[in-house]
């Protein structure tokens, strides 16, 4: 059985960066609930329509949609030999109800990645994305590196969105740091260095869990 990861960080902390990067060196899916809302604003559906509005606003998608997506994405055969999280669960409540869709050997491996907040709203401030495909920019391209398309702001990187944001995450999310912190199988790893040094770290974070349950 393969890794079953939640990737845990406030707004900016490179979740994504990092869940990306660690779900395709061991051949798993990234679930990011963010692009999944994203590609549903995206397709027009009426759950795009109603997500839009609160993600604009910087606010959370109810725990009844996003336990739905979550456990219906979990169930499709990609994900069966593991998986990394990155944005779910974000309430203790997605957070139980995970626990209680869980079954099996491999516990959850829970790596929160710890940002200081004036670094979090300059990283969020200054992000740019591909208005195609969606993919985050290299700094200082002037298009995007995979598919050649437009770069654009996230609508919710709007600096008061950005604030919102992070109260949201103090508010309702940073409660599920404390929810996993006294399980054997959670780490925390300093964010706040270049890209290479947080992606040894988690690997090394996650290989001290693997190996304590070998
Ligand atoms: P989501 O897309 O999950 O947004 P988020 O949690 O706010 O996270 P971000 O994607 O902004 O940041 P990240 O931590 O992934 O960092 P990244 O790697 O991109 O969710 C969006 C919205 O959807 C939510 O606000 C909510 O409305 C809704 N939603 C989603 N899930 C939900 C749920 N479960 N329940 C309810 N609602 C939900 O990096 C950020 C930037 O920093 C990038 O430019 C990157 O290149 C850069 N960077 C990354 N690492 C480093 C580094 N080490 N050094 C320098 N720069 C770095």
């Amino acid at each position: 059985m393969g890794v079953r990861l939640v990737m845990l960080g406030p707004p900016g902390a490179g979740k994504g960066t990092q869940a990306e990067r660690y779900a395709r060196n061991r051949g798993i899916p990234r679930v990011s609930t963010g692009d999944i809302l994203r590609d549903a604003v995206q397709s027009g559906s009426e759950m795009g329509v109603a997500a839009k509005i609160v993600m604009d606003a910087g606010r959370l998608v109810s725990d009844e949609i996003m336990i739905g997506i979550i456990t219906e994405r979990l169930s499709r055969p990609d994900a069966a030999d593991g998986f990394v999280l990155d944005g779910f669960p974000r309430t203790v409540g997605q957070a139980e109800a995970l626990d209680d869709w869980l079954s099996g050997p491999a516990p959850l491996v829970v790596v929160d990645i710890e940002v200081p907040e004036e670094t979090l709203v300059r990283r969020l401030s200054t992000r740019l994305i591909c208005s195609v495909c969606g993919t985050t920019a290299v700094p200082a391209a002037s298009v995007c590196a995979k598919c050649g398309g437009a770069l654009t702001q996230r609508t919710d990187d709007d600096l008061e969105v950005i604030r919102e944001r992070l109260r949201v995450y103090a508010k309702d999310t940073r409660s599920i740091v404390e929810f996993y912190r006294r399980r054997s199988t959670f780490r925390s790893v300093d964010g706040d260095q270049p890209q290479e040094q947080v992606a040894a770290d988690i690997a090394s974070a996650i290989a001290s869990v693997e190996g304590v349950r070998q």
